[in-house]
């Protein structure tokens, strides 16, 4: 399932952002990027190829398309669900359109992560993107330090009856560029973390799900058995998401697109997308983020996946080569 990245416009600037190279600059004359209509059909058709139904927008910020609401409104009338990664700060106009779908037709996760200085207009606009959209969004924060900030997500989870879950994930590199993120020496640290704020939050019905790239030695034992009484249960996954870009370039996920990119028209369905991108990591999974995945159980029987790969490119300093994929035939139709 993969994600279109619409637009490289974003005005929140989180400081782990991993889309950062792909963002516009403000300050630079002709930076900014908007997926055409006819590249967002192009993706559209891909995926009604792949019978998926899901169209998964982000961006930046995917509602600072200036046609958002007519590509949310045709994707709907091709009967795709539209999910949509969002900071939250988008006009009333648009948050009103949104909040009158159904949950059939719409969900969002939206970013709050505490890392961005946001002004009070800002603040507000996200406020009532959650008031009109309630149940269809739920909350994600990613994690740069075991300071995790959190507390304020009850009370806006209650007042505004979002959904009772909350996507944690833990701050990722990207390879070939700066982004503040976790090192993987602090992974127990924050694991420990997480336990607290997974206990905490479950007292309000409140539970955490985990995002790719969190390993099983994050945890004692005897902390998983906490995490899974007071999560939705732990998976230590790192499977490609992958992401479309504007051009209709396509990488495997935000923290590799520097190393892994091609482009979609070489292939013609996203499980071919798919099981490329899969091949392309399966010499890093082999090793795990750290020295000391090589003599895990956990990653030997496929317990734990071993971490993020762009962790496992930095530790390892071993990054793949930049070919891409060659041209594929196509067969004559
Ligand atoms: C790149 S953002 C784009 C969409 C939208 N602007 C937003 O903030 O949700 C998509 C998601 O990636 C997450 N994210 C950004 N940088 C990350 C990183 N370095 N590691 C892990 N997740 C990250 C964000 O928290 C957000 O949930
Ligand atoms: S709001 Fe999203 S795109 Fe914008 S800086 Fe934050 S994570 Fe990146
Ligand atoms: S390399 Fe794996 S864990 Fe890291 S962001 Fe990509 S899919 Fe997630």
């Amino acid at each position: 399932m993969p994600n279109i990245l619409i637009t490289n416009v974003c005005y929140r600037a989180c400081t782990f952002c991993f889309a950062r190279q792909r963002l516009g600059d403000g300050a630079q004359e002709g930076s900014t990027i908007h997926m055409s209509r006819e590249n967002i059909r192009y993706v559209m058709d891909f995926l009604d190829r792949s019978n998926d139904k899901n169209l998964r927008l982000l961006g930046g910020e995917p509602s600072q398309h200036p046609e958002f609401v007519e590509i949310v409104k045709e994707a709907l009338e091709r009967n795709f669900h539209v999910h949509i990664f969002t900071n939250g700060m988008m006009t009333h106009e648009i948050a009103d359109y949104l909040g009158g779908l159904t949950h059939e037709q719409f969900s969002a996760l939206c970013n709050v992560s505490p890392q961005a200085t946001l002004t009070e207009a800002q603040k507000e606009d996200v406020e009532y993107f959650l008031s009109k959209v309630g149940h269809k969004a739920g909350l994600g924060i990613t994690v740069t330090s075991e300071d995790i900030q959190y507390e304020y997500l009850i009370d806006t989870i209650k007042r505004h009856n979002l959904g009772k879950q909350i996507r944690v994930g833990i701050a990722q590199p990207i390879v070939g560029v700066s982004n503040e993120f976790l090192p993987v020496s602090n992974y127990k640290t924050i694991g420990t973390a997480i336990l607290a704020m997974a206990r905490n939050l479950i007292e309000h019905d409140i539970m955490i799900g985990f995002d790719c790239g969190m390993t099983m030695c994050m945890f004692s034992e005897e902390e998983l058995g906490g995490i899974i009484t007071s999560s939705r249960g732990f998976d230590s996954i790192c499977t490609p998401v992958m992401d479309i870009g504007p051009n209709l370039d396509v990488w495997s996920c935000f923290p590799l697109s520097e190393v892994l990119n091609t482009r979609l028209d070489q292939f013609d369905t996203v499980k071919e997308l798919s099981d490329y991108y899969t091949n392309q990591l399966l010499p890093y999974k082999q090793f795990g983020c750290m020295p000391e995945c090589m003599d895990c159980a956990y990653l030997r029987r496929k317990q734990c996946s071993g971490g993020c790969v762009a962790q496992t490119m930095l530790t390892f300093n071993r990054l793949p080569s930049k070919k891409g994929r060659p041209p594929q035939e196509k067969p004559a139709v």
